[in-house]
């Protein structure tokens, strides 16, 4: 399912190429483990929850507020994990692009349903990664019908109130369970005149209080929609920065391998 080639959508659009290599990876695997293809499985045996995409605020029936995530990293991310072994519980928010064949697939719409969604995948997941954009505001009011204009009535005013911090939720729970779950989230900072791009998001790690926070800069053109990123891969523990930098693959394949890493230093695999 998805958008044509032209201006209509529905099934028959190729996947992406992400996920077609995720499902032929998946039957390569199922029908020869020992294939000289499947590579090592770090994550076998682990259950990762990932949110992808931008989520949407309604305003009326027919309108809301959205961003620009294009749902790419998520997707790429999730591709990875699968291809390392791990169980994925994806929870997708508008998204341009397709999930991967293989994954645990939760359709979610504002941040309200994905952080309902993301509280209880998050039980029983060995790692949680926030890929989401979440909008930070969604209006007041909701209105059950089209909001109308009237000529020589002025614009309507529209309120917004402030959404919950999943990410930060997730932390806190986590804290709460004396869990060692990994929580990782992803932010895309800009420089400003408060600071720059590492400054704000060492800044945004401390208040999350997550294990890994994976930054990108953005600004007109970057990132949103992009088939390239690069990313700096901040620790909450100490680490030292590490950098990715290639498609959303191979930053993907970069985060997976980090998460392995942690992971097996937090908790062993049985
Ligand atoms: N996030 C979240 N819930 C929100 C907002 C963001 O869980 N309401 C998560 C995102 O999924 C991401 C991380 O927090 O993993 C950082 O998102 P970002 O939008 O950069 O953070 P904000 O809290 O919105 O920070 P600011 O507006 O100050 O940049």
């Amino acid at each position: 399912m998805g958008r044509l080639t032209g201006a209509d959508s529905g099934p028959g659009r190729l996947p992406e190429p992400e996920a077609i290599f995720a499902a032929a990876m998946a039957l390569v695997d199922a029908s020869s483990p020992s294939t000289p293809l499947a590579g090592p499985k770090p994550l076998a045996g682990r259950t990762i929850t990932i949110s992808a995409g931008g989520t949407r605020e309604a305003l009326d029936p027919v309108r809301f507020l959205g961003n620009r995530s294009s749902g790419k990293q998520g997707v790429a991310l999730a591709a990875a994990a699968l291809d390392a072994g791990a169980h994925v519980r994806f929870l997708a928010a508008h998204m341009d692009v397709q999930a991967p064949a293989g994954v645990e697939l939760v359709q979610v719409e504002s941040a309200l349903e994905l952080r309902d969604a993301a509280l209880e995948a998050a039980v029983g997941s060995d790692v949680v990664i926030m890929a989401a954009a979440v909008a930070d505001f969604r209006p007041a009011e909701v209105s059950d019908t089209k909001i109308k204009k009237v000529n020589g009535n002025d614009a309507p005013v529209v309120r917004l109130v402030q959404n919950p911090d999943i990410l930060h939720e997730l932390v806190v729970r986590r804290d709460a369970a004396a869990s060692t779950q990994l929580i990782i989230g992803f932010a895309a900072e800009t420089g400003d005149e408060d600071g720059d791009v590492l400054e704000h998001a060492t800044a945004k790690l401390k208040r999350k209080g997550c294990d890994l926070l994976v930054v990108n800069q953005v600004g007109v053109g970057r990132v949103f929609g992009q088939d390239q990123n690069s990313v700096i891969i901040l620790s909450g523990h100490g680490a030292a920065p590490q950098s990715a930098a290639g498609s959303k693959s191979d930053v993907a394949a970069a985060v997976i391998d980090r998460i392995s890493t942690e992971l097996s230093r937090v908790r062993p695999a049985t």
